[in-house]
């Protein structure tokens, strides 16, 4: 068959997202598989058994990073990449990461049965702790990969429960020989949901996104004294959840403050010693602030910290900031995105450009080589949550846009 004619298996899609769903499932129809976990080797294990079975030079690099790798006529030339991550948030969606990985293994898959020699060699990732949020930075196997990320330092990040990501990278049997080190990409593409309600509200099939925010993340600990909460008189007490209340009031009032432009969110808290009758002595949370404009970004830091001084003093709760993870806004390369939205209306999708505001791999690979994204819609807008759905006819469309995208700059000499 003609390459220009060729098309992804909307059924094949669908089982391959459908088994890898059934790995860490949940009651409430979502997936809880959280990076290094037995559900992430598991996925891995699975992911693995297809690359072998699709016969691809397949690697795992230090980092875990898994690469498939298929031949092109021309092997020394750079390679297009394409692939997501199979990490998942707790309670987390089945398409968030997933789609852009099974997506690429449905291109390769039907590249191959259809003998489509490229000039190019074409490889398939999973990227590593996409999601940051058992181990914090997110998008760490590829910030390793790009050498934005020290690898020494991702290894050493811990978990809640003090487990490092470097030993549970070995106790899944994931720590590979490979260097994470990049290599000369030609273009990389990821397929990913939208995880907004902008699509569906425009009614349009296929998001071209134009780059991602800058992402900040911040750790706030709060020292407190605990104390019983019947004899305790109200005043003199230093109640670190008080002062962690009033400052995430601060964190969500902060975009309005500073004209809308920025989205700024306290998504994580743990309060020691966590008991009806304590009063809380010890808090930790963490605050994330995107923006386009990275400049704004950090003086909404500079203004937060400001408010947690102030609060912190009037409490007489010692508070401790870090500084723990910040992403400069990618702006994709012009060139392949006028190419996914060309392809897509070629395919006959309506396109809509838009920004992404989740953070993806795409962010880091966009720092040393050509990348673009295709979005779908997110029903609803949901995502990061077990109701995340999108539909197949849309699963289909986004991962033939991925195909042709693909297909296109692997052919380039
Ligand atoms: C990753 O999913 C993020 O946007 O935080
Ligand atoms: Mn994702
Ligand atoms: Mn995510």
């Amino acid at each position: 068959m003609e390459a220009k004619n060729l098309r992804v298996s909307r059924q094949r899609l669908k089982f391959s997202l459908e088994r890898m769903a059934k790995i860490g499932a949940t009651d409430g129809g979502g997936v809880h598989r959280l990076a290094l976990s037995d559900e992430d080797k598991q996925a891995r294990d699975l992911f693995l058994k297809w690359l072998k079975e699709l016969d691809l030079t397949v690697r795992v690099d230090e980092m875990g990073n898994i690469f498939g790798k298929r031949k092109g006529r021309s092997p020394r030339l750079p390679i297009v990449l394409t692939g997501s991550h199979i990490d998942s948030q707790p309670q987390g969606g089945r398409f968030d990461g997933i789609l852009g990985v099974m997506g690429a293994l449905e291109v390769l898959r039907t590249i191959q049965e259809n003998h489509i020699e490229t000039e190019r060699p074409v490889m398939i990732v999973n990227w590593t702790n996409e999601e940051g949020t058992r181990f914090p930075p997110a998008m760490a196997g590829s910030g390793v990969w790009t050498g934005t990320l020290n690898r020494d330092w991702v290894y050493r990040q811990a978990d809640i429960q003090g487990k490092k990501l470097g030993g549970e990278l070995a106790r899944i049997g994931y720590k590979g020989r490979q260097p994470a080190r990049k290599w000369p990409v030609h273009a990389y593409y990821e397929l990913h949901i939208e995880q907004g309600p902008i699509l569906e509200k425009e009614g349009k099939r296929i998001g071209v996104p134009r780059g991602i925010l800058g992402l900040n993340w911040y750790d706030v600990d709060i020292e407190g004294k605990a104390n019983q909460v019947g004899p305790t008189p109200m005043e003199g007490r230093n109640d670190a959840l008080c002062a962690a209340a009033e400052m995430i009031l601060k964190v969500n009032e902060l975009p309005g403050r500073m004209g809308e432009n920025l989205v700024a969110t306290v998504g994580e808290i743990h309060n020691s010693p966590n008991s009806r009758n304590i009063i809380p002595g010890r808090v930790h949370f963490t605050v994330d602030i995107r923006s386009w404009d990275d400049d704004l970004s950090l003086r909404a830091w500079e203004e937060l910290k400001r408010d947690f001084g102030r609060i912190s003093k009037k409490r007489g709760c010692p508070t401790i900031l870090a500084e723990t993870w910040q992403v400069e806004h990618a702006s994709f390369d012009e060139s392949l995105v006028k190419r996914v939205g060309e392809t897509a209306q070629r395919l006959g999708f309506s396109t809509h450009f838009m920004v992404s505001g989740a953070g993806h791999d795409a962010s880091y690979v966009n720092q040393v080589a050509p990348a673009a994204m295709i979005f779908v819609p997110s029903i609803g807008g949901r995502s990061h949550v077990e109701v995340e759905n999108t539909k197949w006819e849309d699963c289909e469309a986004g991962a033939n846009v991925l195909l042709h995208c693909v297909l296109q700059s692997a052919l380039e000499k």
